[in-house]
């Protein structure tokens, strides 16, 4: 009944205006490390300034750890396993259903939808045209000088040039003098203000940064000075972690700068001082990024504008000695999200439920009223247009009225493996669909992240859960790093099984 009235007082505030614009900002392998997460190594004046006006989600979920998958996953509102992607090489109309994107239904409904950088993932999985005719109403902008990205264009000390994981530059002496973010920031910039003004828009603006390489103006180093950086306090593997859960970061041992480090394969640990410098340069890219926001944001209405900023997934700068996304650890799958809403969002606003990214797409249909609310996707029949996530517009009224926040019980996310130990050939970080032999399950509850490696088969998209290879169970109240894997603890058997239904059981019945 409550939610119900407070569903009217929203329809009663979005109807008596013109339809409200919707910007969204996806950044690429952004874990919350910014000050408005609390995290102290950041410096993010300008997203730490949006969000003082907006919903700022604490606990945000992607739901695999990689860009292809978890980007199709969000903009169809699908799980991998409906998407059937877990790798960069299949794509969704042409191999499961003819399902509708974010801005595909922004598109049939009046709005101007434009897609500026990595938004889709480039390549097979959006049919190398991040997915037109469908979800664009014009043609997506990539920068220029994006094809530098594994050029030689980072200095050495000695004056020469490598591709390098660690990589300021003065951006004047660059190729085309320019970097990707900041051609498509232009790009924002130009199409904020020179855009038809009759047509509402959905602009999505996909920053690189602060994917690898590092590749960002020397001059933000400053905000980060080496003598600040600490390690992280757990640079180890957890207790009895099964090696199927381990992901060796096969992308950047591949850089010059940590190849010539001589990192033995799969668990070799990078010296002290180098993890100083990937975390200095992590942050500084970071720190990067958020200036670019800042100027996008500066053009932007906040008044008649819905801003949603968020990631595909995160990266471990160090926790449990990894570099990387590739896994089930937090640091891999714990992203931001935050949200302006017009007239709704007049400070900051925090939710501590549990929520995902597969939650976004009811969510922008619900605060913009752009179609019918969006429904469950039945069980074994292909809805063109549905959600296996739910609105997070009830949870935002309820924290805006400061009642009781009911949300999830548990958040899923999962990883592929093509078997049970760490391996280079095939890449145990990111195998092909025909090499998937293991799947990690994991579900996040308030108290827990359970994970279970079962078998998977590739050919019918299905897990055998009777072949278990491995077993993660963490107390995220009493050890939230996750350093100690509890899965073999007699006295918590009963917990084990319990969770292992519900993960079974998965998403539908949360
Ligand atoms: C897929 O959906 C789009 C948009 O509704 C439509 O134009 C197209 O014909 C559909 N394709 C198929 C194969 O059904
Ligand atoms: C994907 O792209 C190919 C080549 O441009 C095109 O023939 C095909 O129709 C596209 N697929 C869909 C579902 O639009
Ligand atoms: C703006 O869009 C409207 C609606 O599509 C169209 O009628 C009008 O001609 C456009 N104006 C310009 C200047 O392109
Ligand atoms: C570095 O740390 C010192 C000592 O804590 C602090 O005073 C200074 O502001 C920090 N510098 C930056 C750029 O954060
Ligand atoms: C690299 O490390 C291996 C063993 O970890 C060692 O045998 C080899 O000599 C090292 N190579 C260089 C160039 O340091
Ligand atoms: C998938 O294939 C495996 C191996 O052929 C088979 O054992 C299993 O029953 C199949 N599952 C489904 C749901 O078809």
């Amino acid at each position: 009944m409550f939610k119900v009235l407070l569903y009217i007082i929203y329809l009663i505030h979005v109807c008596d205006s013109s339809k409200n614009n919707v910007l969204f900002i996806i950044l690429d392998d952004l874990r919350p490390a910014l000050s408005c997460y609390k995290d102290d190594n950041a410096y993010s004046p300008n997203i730490d300034k949006m969000s003082s006006q907006s919903f700022l989600f604490k606990s945000t979920y992607a739901q695999q750890a990689l860009c292809a998958p978890s980007r199709n996953s969000l903009l169809t509102s699908r799980r991998p396993d409906s998407v059937h992607l877990y790798d960069f090489y299949s794509y969704w109309r042409d191999t499961v259903g003819n399902f509708t994107t974010i801005p595909q239904l922004f598109k049939e409904n009046g709005y101007h939808t434009h897609s500026i950088g990595k938004v889709f993932h480039p390549g097979i999985s959006s049919n190398f045209s991040d997915d037109q005719p469908y979800s664009w109403s014009e043609t997506p902008f990539h920068p220029a000088t994006f094809k530098f990205k594994n050029a030689k264009v980072c200095p050495n000390n000695d004056g020469t040039l490598s591709t390098n994981l660690i990589c300021p530059v003065i951006t004047r002496f660059q190729p085309l003098k320019t970097l990707p973010d900041i051609e498509s920031t232009k790009e924002a910039i130009r199409f904020l203000n020179e855009r038809n003004k009759t047509l509402p828009f959905f602009l999505a603006v996909g920053l690189h940064k602060p994917h690898i390489p590092f590749k960002f103006p020397v001059s933000y180093l400053d905000f980060h000075p080496l003598e600040n950086i600490s390690i992280p306090v757990n640079r180890f593997r957890p207790s009895l972690l099964p090696e199927v859960a381990w992901n060796p970061w096969t992308d950047i041992r591949l850089r010059d700068d940590i190849k010539k480090l001589n990192i033995s394969f799969p668990f070799g640990p990078i010296p002290d001082n180098d993890i100083k410098k990937i975390k200095q340069a992590y942050y500084a890219s970071v720190t990067y990024v958020d200036d670019l926001i800042g100027q996008i944001l500066n053009e932007v209405n906040l008044e008649e504008t819905i801003v949603v900023l968020t990631s595909d997934h995160g990266w471990s700068i160090g926790q449990h000695g990894e570099f990387s996304k590739f896994s089930n650890f937090m640091e891999a799958t714990h992203v931001p999200l935050i949200i302006h809403v017009p007239k709704l969002s007049h400070n900051k606003v925090v939710i501590h439920a549990l929520t995902e990214l597969v939650d976004l797409f009811p969510t922008l249909v619900d605060l913009t009223q752009v179609a019918e609310p969006l429904t469950k996707c039945p069980k074994n029949i292909k809805l063109n247009t549905c959600t296996e996530g739910r609105s997070l517009l009830p949870v935002m009224l309820e924290a805006v009225e400061k009642q009781k926040i009911k949300g999830k019980s548990a958040v899923f996310t999962q990883y592929p493996r093509p078997g049970p130990y760490p391996t280079l050939k095939p890449n145990s970080d990111k195998p092909i669909l025909r090499d998937i032999k293991i799947m990690g399950y994991s579900m996040i509850t308030r108290r827990f992240r359970y994970t279970e490696w079962v078998d998977f088969n590739p050919d019918n998209f299905t897990a055998n859960w009777e072949k278990v290879h491995g077993r993660e169970l963490y107390d995220l109240v009493v050890d939230p790093q996750e350093n100690m894997n509890l899965a073999g603890r007699d006295e918590l058997q009963k917990w084990v099984k319990y969770l292992k239904h519900k993960l079974k059981l998965g998403w539908r019945y949360i």
